[in-house]
């Protein structure tokens, strides 16, 4: 049994099967009408959303099977203080799959690790949004054809963005795949991403925060909103939520095959006279996404006929903190007795990442090494 937690917990062998089962759906929808009868998928929205929640949803009626669904923090026992372990380990006596979205960075780890069914994560707060990337990836491809050799830039909010941060590690095993990262000094890409990703990958990158300059050179145009929900500081959001505008008029200067991608909700980060325009591609990532998440409720399930569960920790080397990541955050601060993971950012390295959320913390008090135990 496997969970997906975060982008590369799928190879790129598997995303393309995905995508190819995706096709396959779009070209003869009536074969996979009751693929999933009888199953049911539960809907752990801690979080808001509309297309994400509905798009795991629809997918799922459109394989013939059911949904339960919790679309509010506040209507679910998570308000009463019941941690996200007992939570999933209770919806795994009801549902065959969960689909879970939480504002702490590390909640679908902690959440895969205790349910009984796969949990796929479906937006863990900034930290990443695996299902997104799967909408992005199978755009890209039928808009383009290939990831090889493409220019893509990210734009906006790169710091809170999770599905930046996701695109960005699937992007990363691909060849020769550029990256333009265009934000603001205050809402540049996080460490573990720039450092952890793009570098180990040896990415060519660029980091800029002029977007115009920027805009004629790329492929893939990958705008982003402000996430206002995320500042700590209000007036901060206030003095960038306008940072950067995709208009008409600089649509002029883009590539004429360039690709325009959103993984929505808009504020103000498009004009809305660009839609009309046959490069904006973003509502059709969201109709691909519902694709690609009949294609992995599909693989899940399936892979979910053996009860073991696949090692979440990946045979890494880990070890046990005295204290947290300190990322206020981070699923660790709030899940209770929740032991304090780490693991080296490479292999021998004094300096760690938290498991959960992936924050960089240069020496924790080593307490232990960590063993991992197959779980049924
Ligand atoms: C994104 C998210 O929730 O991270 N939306 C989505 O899932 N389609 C992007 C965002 O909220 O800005």
């Amino acid at each position: 049994m496997r969970s997906l937690i975060d982008i590369t917990d799928l190879t790129r062998d598997e995303i393309d099967e995905m995508m190819a089962v995706a096709a396959d759906i779009i070209n003869r929808p009536e074969e996979y009408s009751d693929k999933c009868k009888g199953k049911k998928i539960a809907t752990l929205f801690f979080e808001p959303s509309t297309r994400t929640r509905l798009s795991f949803e629809a997918a799922m009626y459109e394989l013939g099977g059911n949904v339960l669904s919790v679309a509010s923090e506040s209507l679910s026992s998570v308000a009463k203080g019941e941690s996200v372990s007992d939570t999933v380990r209770v919806i795994s006596s009801y549902a065959d799959i969960i689909a879970m979205r939480s504002a702490k960075e590390g909640a679908a780890f902690v959440a895969a690790d205790s349910a009984r069914v796969p949990v796929i994560n479906a937006g863990d707060g900034g930290h990443c949004h695996p299902t997104q990337t799967l909408a992005d990836l199978f755009t890209i491809y039928r808009e383009k054809g290939t990831f090889d050799g493409l220019t893509v830039g990210f734009c906006g909010d790169l710091k809170y963005g999770r599905t930046v941060h996701s695109l960005i590690a699937a992007l990363s095993r691909y060849k020769n795949v550029k990256i333009t990262l265009i934000s603001p000094a205050e809402l540049k890409l996080p460490d573990y991403v720039k450092t952890g990703v793009i570098k180990k990958a040896g990415m060519v990158y660029t980091e800029t925060d002029d977007f115009e300059k920027s805009l004629p050179e790329l492929d893939i145009i990958y705008m982003t909103r402000i996430q206002r929900e995320r500042f700590e500081d209000r007036a901060e959001y206030e003095r960038l939520k306008d940072s950067y505008i995709l208009t008409a008029e600089k649509m002029r200067s883009a590539k004429k095959d360039a690709c325009v991608l959103h993984p929505l909700p808009r504020v103000n980060e498009i004009s809305v006279k660009v839609d009309a325009d046959p490069r904006a591609c973003y509502f059709k990532q969201v109709e691909n996404g519902k694709y690609m998440r009949m294609a992995l409720i599909l693989k899940l399930l399936e892979e979910s006929k053996d009860p073991v569960k696949e090692d979440l920790l990946k045979g890494q080397e880990i070890v046990v903190g005295k204290t947290g990541c300190g990322n206020p955050r981070c699923i660790s601060q709030t899940e209770r007795e929740l032991e304090k993971l780490f693991k080296a950012v490479d292999e021998g390295s004094k300096v760690y990442r938290c498991v959960y959320c992936e924050k960089r913390a240069e020496t924790p008090q080593v307490f232990r090494h960590y063993e991992i135990k197959p779980k049924k």
